[in-house]
């Protein structure tokens, strides 16, 4: 594979991927994904039984693959991507130049999550790389599929026939499976079709066994494990749960949280810790996603990486953490009311806290043109944002002694507001 030159490591599939999966389409039989009328009753028909929770174990409700190739590949890749780019913009994820990096795509149905870690290795590499990946699912249908797309994509995007080498096993996911080892283990989407009958303690004990698992036996020791999970409410508390369970058991998270406590978010039943990013669907499959109602503005999901050597994304910021320097994981969206701007956030303390920065403090006396780049900085927050609040004079000498945030969460009109770079 060679390095690439996009603009962002999370981006939606370019439109010579719309040649690929109508190939694959065309050759199946189906529609393309330019005959909107044909599929959206298909894909009306796949949105309903993912949201019921109708597909995977449990209920056996097969979704029409179809709908899978022209519309969840092209939405599920950049989810890939999204929930690696810490890893790789924090450097600790590369892939090497002397020998072929191993994914295992655990519940892979097309690869999406496969073709999202590519494209995020490709956007940093230094040059060209391989990778080979196991995809493993119940599904023969669907590895076949992603064989076809792994077999067009490599040609019509002149990777090079060894860029990219996909084997597959059709196979039900276990703890104990025999795997091979991998730089990187990834469960996309999975976890929520797995076992929904159970209680919910059992389930979050028993996926979190199959995490220790694949991480004691799969994950080479400098490798990590990937996490993705739709960003609807349950899925997602679930997936907050099962990090608890392995937090308690000693499991260092990478990312998204900041601290080794029990998730805060729990705590508050409407409330769960996702990504929401500006990556919309391709132009060229927006019209499809139109015509069956569905979203075709934005990219959510939630996410738990894990490195197998207990490195954290926390060390990458700092490990300082009282009044005059606080480290935070933005965990809403800003709201803007009068007079104030306002988050929720993770800190690295583990409380949820709501922080808020009022309108007036944009302007201070003497130095201007500083707090209003602070001000700013803090109204342009998003939801994921990995943020420093800090101190007048950074470091050690000359740190500001007042706490940049008070008791009541107002952030200091001193406070200097660092966004950091991992998520770009
Ligand atoms: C929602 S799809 C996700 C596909 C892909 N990982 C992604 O994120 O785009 C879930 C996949 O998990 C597979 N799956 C569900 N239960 C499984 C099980 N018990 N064993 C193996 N695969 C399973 C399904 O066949 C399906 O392909």
């Amino acid at each position: 594979m060679s390095r690439s030159t996009p603009a962002r490591l999370v981006r939606p599939l370019e439109p010579i991927w719309q040649e690929v999966l109508d190939s694959v389409l065309r050759r199946r039989g189906a529609p393309p994904t330019t005959d909107v009328a044909k599929l959206t009753p298909r894909l009306v028909e796949l949105s309903n039984a993912y949201n019921q929770g109708l597909a995977g174990d449990g209920a056996r409700v097969k979704v029409p693959l179809e709908a899978r190739i022209a519309f969840s590949f092209a939405r599920d890749v950049p989810k890939g991507a999204g929930a690696l780019r810490e890893l790789v913009r924090a450097g600790v994820l590369k892939a090497p130049l002397d020998r072929t990096f191993r994914v295992v795509d655990i519940g892979a149905g097309l690869g999406a999550m496969t073709w999202g870690v590519v494209r995020a290795l490709a956007h940093d590499a230094e040059a060209s790389f391989r990778v080979e990946a196991l995809l493993v699912d119940e599904d023969k249908d669907a590895l076949a599929a992603a064989e076809a797309i792994a077999c067009e994509a490599t040609t019509r995007l002149a990777l090079g026939a060894s860029a990219l080498t996909v084997r597959t096993r059709t196979e039900r996911i276990m703890t104990g499976m025999k795997l091979p080892e991998a730089d990187l283990v990834v469960l996309g989407q999975v976890f929520s079709e797995l076992d929904v009958a159970m209680d919910p303690a059992t389930r979050a004990a028993k996926h979190a066994a199959l995490v220790s698992d694949l991480l004691d036996r799969v994950v080479a020791p400098d490798g990590a494990l990937v996490v993705v999970e739709p960003a609807l409410r349950e899925r997602t508390r679930h997936l907050h749960a099962v990090r608890d369970l392995l937090v308690s058991k000693g499991t260092t998270i990478f990312a998204p949280c900041l601290h080794a406590q029990s998730c805060p978010v729990l705590e508050t039943l409407s409330d769960w810790c996702h990504e929401d990013l500006a990556v919309d669907l391709p132009s060229w499959l927006a019209p499809l996603a139109r015509a069956a109602g569905l979203r075709w503005q934005g990219l959510t999901f939630s996410h738990l990486v894990i490195r197998r050597d207990a490195q954290r994304l926390r060390d990458r910021i700092g490990d300082k953490n009282d009044a005059t320097r606080v480290h935070l994981r933005v965990i809403s969206d800003v709201i803007k009311t009068k007079g104030k701007a306002e988050i929720f956030a993770c800190t690295s303390g583990g409380a949820r806290v709501r922080m808020r920065r009022l309108d007036r403090d944009a302007v201070r006396v003497g130095d201007e043109s500083v707090a209003f780049a602070a001000s700013a900085a803090w109204g342009g927050l998003g939801r994921g944002d990995l943020v420093t609040v800090r101190g007048e004079g950074g470091d050690t000498n000359g740190v500001a002694q007042e706490a940049v945030v008070d008791e009541r969460g107002r952030v200091s009109k001193q406070a200097y507001i660092d966004v950091w770079p991992f998520r770009n």
